[in-house]
């Protein structure tokens, strides 16, 4: 349903409520006047309670498709059969491993690691790479995890603490396939100096902040492609949830799409089809692994979008955020005449374009810093 029909059903759900109080005029006109007082106000009791009952059954509506779209995708809800791993998808197993993996980073990046941390960890996560590797072969995360395992082998080895069967997978993963390793990113710890975040931050970023603005006026001068990826590979630098990675950018960029785009978004009308591109951000839901991380899809998406909208901003071009507050069926609809994934949530479209010389931006003053910070104490 777009914009355009929304507003339909709007007038058709207003059109609904006057010919109810149309009717129950005609219906109370022949009621004696002692009793008519009583009656309206049952009858407009009772056609409350219609509506809000029939708000509500649509928000749980609303609701249980969120929920059954998260069932659908996130890898805990995938039935395990006789083997555990056997129904994932590549990107499910990808996920898990992530966590899996991550779980030791962090460990080894702590003040102080404890010596023979994560040992469920330790024997779940060789398995896991294993399965991996016979269904989707040796790749850059399998050689993630084997670099983190021997890390952890070694952080523990130089501690005299054992692990004959790790060495014995970490041997026998190496003959196999140590000979791609060098060609693809390896993970584990490595040493942050001080100095370093003290040199790369020398910045006044306070003047760069407050020059970012919605822009909602582009020239049609078109952004080359290597720009946006720029960007993006700018933006890849956020942060997320386990260093999973959900975020997913699509870019729409021939005319017939960004139209097609813009249909189902309602705040961009009168200064959308002036952007030469417009980006859809979403998040992944096969990163997602367990019911407390049902929402995390909105901050991940959202964070990389801040980071994505910074970058951008930093290269010249101008761009405006417009809100994906829409309904299931938009939804659905849009991705499927974009060939947006059913397991992407979106979490915002961006324009993106070059500004013209001098144009108005909207003043959006921002609140009083009590408003919004709160000291403990
Ligand atoms: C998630 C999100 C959705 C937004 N949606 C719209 C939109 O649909 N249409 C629009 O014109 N602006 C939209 N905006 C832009 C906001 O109005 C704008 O960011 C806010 O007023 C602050 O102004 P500034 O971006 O110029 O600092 C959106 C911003 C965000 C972060």
């Amino acid at each position: 349903m777009r914009s355009s029909q929304y507003k339909e059903s709007y007038l058709q759900k207003i059109n609904i409520k006057q010919s109810i109080k149309h009717w129950g005029k005609i219906i109370f006109a022949g009621v004696p006047q002692a009793w008519s007082g009583r009656l309206k106000k049952i009858y407009r009791a009772g056609l409350r309670y219609y509506y809000s009952q029939k708000d509500l059954n649509f928000c749980r509506n609303q609701f249980n498709a969120d929920r059954a779209r998260f069932e659908r995708h996130a890898p805990c809800f995938v039935p395990a059969r006789s083997d555990p791993y056997g129904p994932w998808d590549r990107q499910q197993f990808r996920s898990v491993m992530t966590i899996e993996y991550h779980r030791l980073e962090k460990g080894l990046a702590l003040p102080e690691p404890r010596p023979g941390f994560g040992l469920d960890t330790v024997v779940k996560l060789p398995v896991m790479v294993d399965k991996y590797i016979e269904k989707f072969g040796f790749d850059d995360l399998a050689n993630i995890c084997l670099s983190v395992l021997e890390q952890y082998f070694q952080f523990n080895q130089d501690r005299q603490i054992a692990n004959p069967e790790l060495e014995a997978w970490i041997g026998k993963t190496n003959r196999i396939h140590g000979h791609i390793r060098g060609e693809l990113q390896t993970g584990g710890s490595h040493p942050f100096t001080k100095q370093e975040l003290v040199e790369s931050t020398r910045l006044d970023l306070s003047g760069f902040f407050a020059s970012r603005h919605s822009i909602r006026n582009f020239t049609n001068n078109s952004v080359s492609l290597d720009l946006i990826s720029q960007a993006v590979q700018m933006a890849q630098f956020t942060p997320s949830v386990c260093n999973r990675q959900a975020a997913r950018i699509s870019v729409l960029h021939t005319a017939e799409d960004k139209e097609k785009a813009l249909s189902y978004q309602n705040g961009n009308r009168g200064f959308g089809h002036t952007a030469d591109k417009v980006l859809v951000i979403s998040s992944n839901l096969k990163s997602y692994n367990s019911v407390g991380e049902r929402n995390q899809c909105w901050i991940d998406g959202g964070m990389f979008a801040m980071s994505l909208v910074y970058a951008l901003h930093s290269l010249g071009l101008g761009t405006c955020c417009l809100n994906w507050c829409v309904e299931n069926d938009v939804d659905r609809s849009f991705k499927q005449e974009l060939s947006i994934p059913d397991s992407d949530a979106i979490a915002m479209l961006i324009l993106v374009g070059y500004m013209p010389d001098k144009i108005q931006v909207a003043t959006s003053r921002r609140k009083h810093l009590e408003e919004v910070l709160f000291v403990h104490n």
